[in-house]
């Protein structure tokens, strides 16, 4: 479900024309829906109830202040992996009593920075990491609420880039490890263990993979406490999938989000434990959209090349995990109209620059404006100056209003952070 619908012939972000922005910020350009957002956030807090107080949004789907602070506003945690993160989330008006911190390279740093926030729990991701934190932490005094991640051994996700969960990724303390390592935390001076973390891969859609691997979790808690271990918290991690494809067989929607929260419930039955969840894609990846114009029609003897004039540093997805995106055109195909396929490529120096090829699209003029859906998550936030191509720009829309949350990054910002050697 979202809120990018065709209105008289012309695609809408909620109750705005995707032509009025494309004007007034020009292209590309990222276009965000509150409605849509909103929407997801609290469809999956419904779905993970009464846990819903445990929601943190993974930041690193979409950083976008104003984005955030849509989430914020209805009381939305917030799941961070770097100090820059953090610093966004509480500049967003997320408390530091909503935000945990996760990722396996925490500098030391970041962790002083994490605990003198005063947030939430920190997720632990091996043992160099627990020593590091419980030095830092009671150096100042204090005491981290922690959970300690467990590598599950159970991968899942839409691409082999994406899973975490597998033996052979970097992500957590093995399996075998966990139990040690928790009774370890317990005597540490510097931290507060509470109890587990995992996180199996990104774009899961096979809910078998999160019933195993939430299982042995579990096991886990139940062995921990019956060495007399206080386990409180099981965070779940994120990577709930959606369906990319408008012909995807894998729907998600309230029903999909319903039967993820039931699984939960089931396998969490009877443990009085407190769970997380650190949903990203399936909150934002439906919310945002990249608009982009149409430079050049290079027509080949085989091939139509339809170059358009975002690149693969405003949206990486395609080239870095083959991943498919719908592509509407802004103006509504009419029912007799030519269809033509198209290789759609950015103006990037290179050939990974391909959003997609062979696709089929009404036939195209330089300067129309087309969209590339389902960009809300790991979109604009994976974007780069690849090319020394500005950064570009974000707008959220609400109803009929709409603001630039972040506007295209210009010349002087680009070049000006560079420096010159004394030498030259
Ligand atoms: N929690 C942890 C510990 C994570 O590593 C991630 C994502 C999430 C939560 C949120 O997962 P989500 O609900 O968004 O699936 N750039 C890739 C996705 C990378 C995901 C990394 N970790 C993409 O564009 O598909």
């Amino acid at each position: 479900m979202h809120h990018f619908d065709y209105q008289n012939g012309v695609l809408h972000a909620e109750g705005v024309p995707l032509p009025a922005i494309a004007d007034a910020v020009g292209t590309p350009v990222y276009v965000y829906s509150s409605a849509t957002l909103e929407r997801h956030y609290k469809v999956f807090c419904e779905a993970v109830k009464p846990h819903q107080d445990h929601v943190f949004y993974a930041v690193k789907a979409n950083g976008n202040l104003g984005v955030l602070m849509t989430l914020a506003k209805l009381g939305a945690g917030a799941d961070t992996v770097s100090e820059g993160e953090i610093r966004k989330a509480l500049a967003a008006g997320i408390p530091a009593s909503r935000i945990v911190f996760s990722g396996v390279g925490k500098t030391g740093e970041e962790l002083a920075f994490a605990v003198d926030a005063g947030i939430y729990q920190i997720n632990v991701e091996s043992e160099g990491e627990l020593e590091a934190l419980s030095r830092i932490a009671a150096a100042r005094g204090r005491r981290q609420a922690i959970v300690l991640r467990v590598n599950p051994e159970i991968g899942a996700g839409g691409h082999a880039k994406i899973t975490t969960g597998d033996a052979a990724n970097k992500f957590g303390v093995s399996f075998s490890e966990a139990e040690r390592l928790y009774a370890k935390a317990a005597n540490m001076p510097g931290v507060s263990v509470k109890g587990l973390a995992a996180h199996i891969g990104s774009q899961v859609t096979e809910f078998s993979a999160y019933r195993a691997a939430f299982l042995k979790m579990r096991g886990v808690v139940e062995s921990l406490r019956r060495q007399g271990h206080a386990v409180e918290r099981l965070d779940l991690g994120g990577g709930v999938g959606i369906p990319y494809e408008m012909s995807y067989p894998y729907r998600h929607g309230t029903e999909t989000l319903n039967a993820y929260g039931d699984m939960v419930r089931e396998i969490a039955a009877g443990l009085d434990i407190e769970l997380g969840f650190e949903p990203g894609r399936v909150i934002a990846g439906n919310a945002g959209i990249l608009m982009t114009r149409v430079l050049y029609i290079n027509t080949r003897a085989d091939r139509s090349f339809l170059i358009v004039d975002a690149g693969m540093n405003d949206l990486v997805r395609p080239a870095m995990y083959e991943a498919w995106h719908e592509i509407w055109p802004v103006r509504q195909v009419a029912p007799d109209q030519e269809l033509v396929r198209y290789d759609v490529v950015g103006p990037i120096c290179e050939t990974g620059d391909t959003f997609t090829t062979g696709r089929l699209l009404p036939k195209m003029q330089p300067g129309d404006l087309i969209v590339l859906k389902t960009a809300g998550a790991y979109g604009a936030s994976m974007s780069s100056t690849y090319n020394q191509r500005r950064l570009v720009p974000e707008v959220l829309v609400k109803g009929t209003e709409y603001a630039v949350t972040r506007p295209r990054q210009t010349f002087e910002e680009l070049i000006g952070l560079d420096r010159a050697p004394s030498w030259l």
